[in-house]
């Protein structure tokens, strides 16, 4: 199957991502929100990022008006009865992805895939929901979406072959490197990034070292573009915390076990750069 449209649900920080880089590789998209307001606040992040690729000549002015022009909002999932994919990016909540998994599977074509970009629950689940399990699997972006290469194809207990193939058809349409793995939780990355994270927040508890100088070590030490506090705050701590939580859920190791600090924090909401504060403070 070749897609030649794409719906994305959810325009937050991945669905708005996701629909940018889709409308730069020439899809016609429609992205779909709950309340306009999202919608407007995920616009103006691609907005943002086109500023800023103009401002570097790595897009030209024609290049993001036809983009602009491919980009298409509404806030009636009715409106994906002609896509070919639709890719869920809503709040990492199962019982939420897996009423969408079911409204949809109504709406879409018969032959449509419909793929996840959670981070860590299992698609097994969404899949089971529908009446297209063959066509149902995960497709893990990672943040900044229009820059890092990387994207996961989860493979769900009942996924074809054929779509496993279209979906590295389509990951290399957008200009990213897909690896394939099974259905368990965190899958490849979160699997391996989420304890180094955890690790981080629990050596701040124990007052190993300070926070700037545990994210100086990772960076100047290893090479890592950013230290974990920072990277925390970047992906987000209700995210991380999500993740962490969905992991823990079905392996019971320790190291997932999400610190008190970091629920804590989510609580009071302070959830990373998306809120002004979290580790850091990034009100001014
Ligand atoms: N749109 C377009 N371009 C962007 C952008 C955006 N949203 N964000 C950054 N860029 C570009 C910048 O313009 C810059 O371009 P240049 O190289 O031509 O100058 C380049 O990316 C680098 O950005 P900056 O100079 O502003 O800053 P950095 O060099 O620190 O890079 C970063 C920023 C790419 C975010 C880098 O710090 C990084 O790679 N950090 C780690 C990110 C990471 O690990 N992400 C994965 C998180 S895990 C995840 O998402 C999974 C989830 O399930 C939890």
């Amino acid at each position: 199957m070749t897609i030649q449209n794409i719906g994305v649900v959810g325009c937050g920080l991945m669905g708005s991502g996701i629909a940018q880089v889709a409308v730069q590789s020439g899809y016609d998209v429609i992205v779909a929100e709950a309340a306009q307001e999202f919608l407007d606040r995920g616009l103006q992040r691609i907005e943002a990022s086109w500023s800023t690729m103009l401002a570097k000549g790595k897009l030209s002015e024609a290049e993001v008006a036809a983009s602009r022009a491919r980009l298409h909002t509404t806030l009636n999932l009715a409106d994906f009865a002609d896509r070919d994919i639709v890719v869920e990016a809503i709040i990492e909540n199962k019982e939420e992805k897996i009423k969408l998994f079911r409204t949809l599977d109504t709406i879409l074509p018969a032959n449509a895939l419909l793929v996840s970009n959670t981070s860590s629950l299992p698609i097994t689940e969404l899949a089971a929901v529908t009446r297209r399990p063959s066509q149902v699997a995960g497709l893990h972006f990672f943040n900044p979406v229009p820059v890092m290469k990387l994207v996961e194809i989860v493979r769900a207990l009942e996924t074809s072959d054929a779509t496993v193939a279209t979906l590295k058809d389509l990951a290399a349409s957008l200009d990213k490197t897909a690896i394939v793995a099974k259905d368990t939780a965190g899958f490849v990355v979160n699997f391996l990034l989420i304890p180094y994270l955890l690790s981080a927040i629990r050596m701040y508890e124990q007052g190993t070292a300070t926070k700037e100088d545990i994210d100086a070590a990772m960076r100047l030490g290893t090479g890592y573009p950013m230290g974990p506090f920072t990277l925390l705050d970047y992906v987000g701590l209700d995210t991380t915390l999500y993740a962490a939580e969905a992991i823990y859920d079905e392996n019971r190791d320790p190291m997932y076990q999400p610190p008190v600090l970091l629920r804590r924090m989510v609580t009071a909401g302070l959830l990373g750069r998306k809120s002004g504060r979290g580790f850091y403070d990034y009100a001014k």
